[in-house]
């Protein structure tokens, strides 16, 4: 059937909210991640294509059963991997409002009041980071699609379509700049990397060389991407410089903040974004530190018209009749997509119904984990910091006594089996980078319920799990 019958949308209803608040309760007590393979999983999941629907109870078991067993817990308190945010309840709630209005934010004609929050809430993120008023943007899939975006304008300002472009980012940046390089036709190799300093930085002498060096040789720099927060350790670029070399060779100034940008709403942390709001684009992800589930990104222009440029496709079938500016707004003009999901509910509802004032706390609250994290680190004698700790990435290994004269090789070895045993332990999950040429282990602290003492298991479990791993050697 189709259309469930009202009892049934409430049952359901009441089943999943159940679900959802056994799963909740039992977070602390679960493993972020157990071993299992995809052959185990396979052979859980009835195969045959349905031809005959079964009960929404038995999908929920289904879901209860083959589905969270098998998945890494993202939402637990210990889940530090990759830049993970942990997915917060109101937002679940915004998802399903958002699927049975299935609003399609197109233009503001498609889905009127969903466009306007979605207007609104981009401005609220437009006024957290300081841009000037007509600055403007939009969501997107994430981080990846807002860089995308933002890269498509900038080449658009410069009005370049040619083979001598060339972009500038530190060897620190995502990967995701140089795909947008590639995917735009600018070149993946056009992505001139940039030095960093100690503490994983841009260096800008560097930066100011070879965007030199470029121009010496007839090449034509149109872009250089700041960093606010890289994926290996959330070092924060000099935005103002930036900005300054930046007028100097009239470049657009792309900023990635898609993991640490938000750390702006942390006090101990603002002052790493100065310069931020002079960006001509900058690339954000709610769905990270603002600790919604995926998916929603986020770009906002200095100057959406020179975004429009890029964008605007005028097609018969979209062609808008007798409407007024604001009602002709269409956001296929400032990104790629056509059909988009009501993305900003959740945003709102986030905004809205958490407030500013909790959203800064919890965000202060995960930088602090990661500081304590590395005083620990500093104390001890058998943990190393590979880097300093600047947002909420902690970079380090451990080093127990019985390694202390090994080579550099050997220590990097057994930090990497190590890693590998923490995750298949589950009590705790980490990451990894590669700083220097030498393996880190690598965490993010991204989960509003992450605790001091959660920082103190952590170090506890590698201690463990190293001393298993040494004495079955
Ligand atoms: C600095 C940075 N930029 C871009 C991205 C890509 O974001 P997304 O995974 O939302 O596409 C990430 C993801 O971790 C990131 O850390």
């Amino acid at each position: 059937m189709l259309e469930p019958t009202a009892d049934e949308i409430r049952d359901w209803g009441n089943s999943v909210i159940q679900l959802m608040v056994d799963y909740l309760g039992d977070l602390r007590d679960r493993r972020v991640y157990r071993q299992m393979s995809s052959r185990e999983i396979r052979e859980k999941l009835d195969p045959a294509l349905p031809t005959k629907g079964i009960s929404f109870d038995g999908l929920l078991k289904v879901f209860r059963e083959n589905i969270i067993p098998f998945s890494r817990q993202n939402a637990h308190p210990r889940m530090f991997g990759y830049v993970q945010s942990p997915g917060i309840p109101i937002a679940a709630f915004a998802d399903l409002l958002a699927s049975t209005l299935n609003a399609n934010l197109t233009v503001w004609r498609s889905a009127p009041a969903p466009v306007e929050l979605e207007r609104l809430t981009i401005d609220w993120i437009r006024q957290i980071l300081g841009f000037n008023a007509e600055a403007g943007g939009l969501f997107v899939s994430g981080g990846s699609m807002a860089n995308l975006a933002a890269i498509a304008a900038a080449r658009q300002a410069k009005d370049f379509s040619s083979s001598r472009l060339r972009m500038y980012a530190s060897s620190a940046t995502h990967f995701s700049i140089a795909k947008a390089a590639a995917l735009l036709g600018i070149g993946r190799e056009n992505v001139r990397l940039v030095a960093v300093d100690e503490r994983f930085k841009i260096r800008t002498d560097d930066l100011v060389a070879k965007i030199t060096t470029d121009l010496e040789a007839g090449l034509l720099p149109f872009c250089v991407v700041a960093n606010a927060g890289t994926v290996d350790t959330g070092a924060v670029d000099p935005l103002a410089e930036i900005r300054e070399i930046a007028d100097r060779f009239q470049l657009w100034m792309h900023v990635d903040g898609s993991y640490g940008a938000f750390a702006i709403l942390a006090e101990s942390a603002r002052r790493l974004f100065g310069g931020i709001e002079q960006a001509d684009s900058i690339a954000l992800d709610p769905h990270k530190w603002l600790y919604l589930p995926v998916d929603v990104g986020c770009v906002i222009y200095r100057d959406p018209e020179i975004a429009r440029a890029a964008f605007a496709h005028e097609a018969d079938y979209t062609r808008m009749f007798g409407e007024k500016a604001d009602e002709a707004f269409a956001f296929w003009d400032y990104g790629p997509e056509l059909s988009r999901r009501f993305r900003a509910l959740k945003v709102w509802m986030l905004l809205k119904g958490v407030g500013l004032e909790s959203l800064s706390e919890a965000i202060e609250s995960n930088l602090a984990c990661a500081r304590y994290l590395e005083s620990m680190v500093r104390a001890s004698d058998d943990f190393e910091m590979l880097a300093p700790v600047q947002l909420s990435i902690f970079c380090f290994r451990h080093v127990p006594a019985q390694l202390t004269h090994e080579s550099p090789e050997a220590i990097d070895a057994f930090n990497e089996r190590l890693l590998v045993a923490l995750q298949r332990d589950g009590s705790s999950y980490l990451s990894n980078a590669t700083l220097a040429g030498r393996f880190a282990l690598r965490g993010c602290v991204l989960n509003y319920r992450t605790t001091l003492h959660d920082m103190e298991i952590l170090l506890d479990d590698l201690r463990r799990v190293a001393r298993l791993l040494l004495t079955s050697a």
